[in-house]
């Protein structure tokens, strides 16, 4: 991306934490980009209220006043496509996106799933790592493509599960220990141009990703 900062769009539909983290990384200079403007699907959603805080633009577009999948995403692609975005970030994002959707910002589409994918897409993820007996969970970013959480991974944290970990313990050490250090590195290797879609592969400051990332590809100021 050129010299100047990479407009990024976020959708959410919840608390906001992982949208907090990108504010946080644009506002001290760890991502080189602005976000430009914050849409949610649900007017109560407690991220607005973080986007308010910092000053961006808001855009409430619900689900529920449109017939179908396609004219939603069509709603929503024209209102995002009026701000110039160059990143589209889903950040707790809970709808699934038609290909229309996904055609209007090919390769430019970022999701963070919390599993170690391919394991565990869809909902609950916490829930089927413990009723599975897995060693280890974690969360994954990934470019966003047609297929359901399946796009090309780019960067995964893992820990291992502890005999005693619920759900909802995993959910809070996914949350702090992974999500919030995994999306703002991987926005800001986009933001600088380091991160691409190539095909089905990603390409990572010119190389060819065999698998996604770990966290000790994470740079200092993620860690
Ligand atoms: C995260 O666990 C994310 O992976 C999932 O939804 C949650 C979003 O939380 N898709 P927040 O809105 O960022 O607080």
């Amino acid at each position: 991306m050129p010299e100047a900062k990479a407009r990024i769009a976020v959708l959410i539909s919840g608390e906001g934490r992982n949208l907090q983290a990108l504010i946080d990384a644009c506002a001290d200079g760890r991502i080189k980009g602005e976000i430009v403007v914050v849409l949610s699907n649900r007017a109560e959603a407690g991220g607005i209220a973080r986007a308010q805080r910092a000053g961006i633009a808001v855009e409430v577009l619900s689900h529920r006043d449109y017939a179908s999948r396609e004219d939603f995403d069509a709603a929503m692609v024209a209102r995002l496509a009026a701000r110039r975005p160059d990143i589209v970030v889903l950040a707790g994002f809970m709808r699934i996106l038609t290909p229309l959707f996904i055609a209007a910002f090919a390769g430019r589409v970022l999701n963070i799933h919390p599993s170690l994918l391919p394991r565990h897409p869809g909902l609950r993820t916490h829930e089927a790592v413990l009723a599975h007996g897995d060693a280890a969970h974690g969360a994954t970013v990934h470019f966003v493509t047609e297929q359901l959480d399946g796009g090309a991974a780019i960067i995964q944290g893992q820990f291992m599960v502890r005999p005693h970990d619920t759900a909802q313990m995993l959910a809070a050490r996914v949350m702090s220990e992974i999500e919030l250090k995994i999306y703002p590195q991987a926005v800001a290797w986009m933001a600088r141009g380091e991160l691409a879609l190539n095909g089905d592969g990603v390409i990572l400051r010119g190389r060819r990703l065999a698998g996604p990332v770990g966290l000790e590809a994470l740079e200092e100021g993620f860690r």
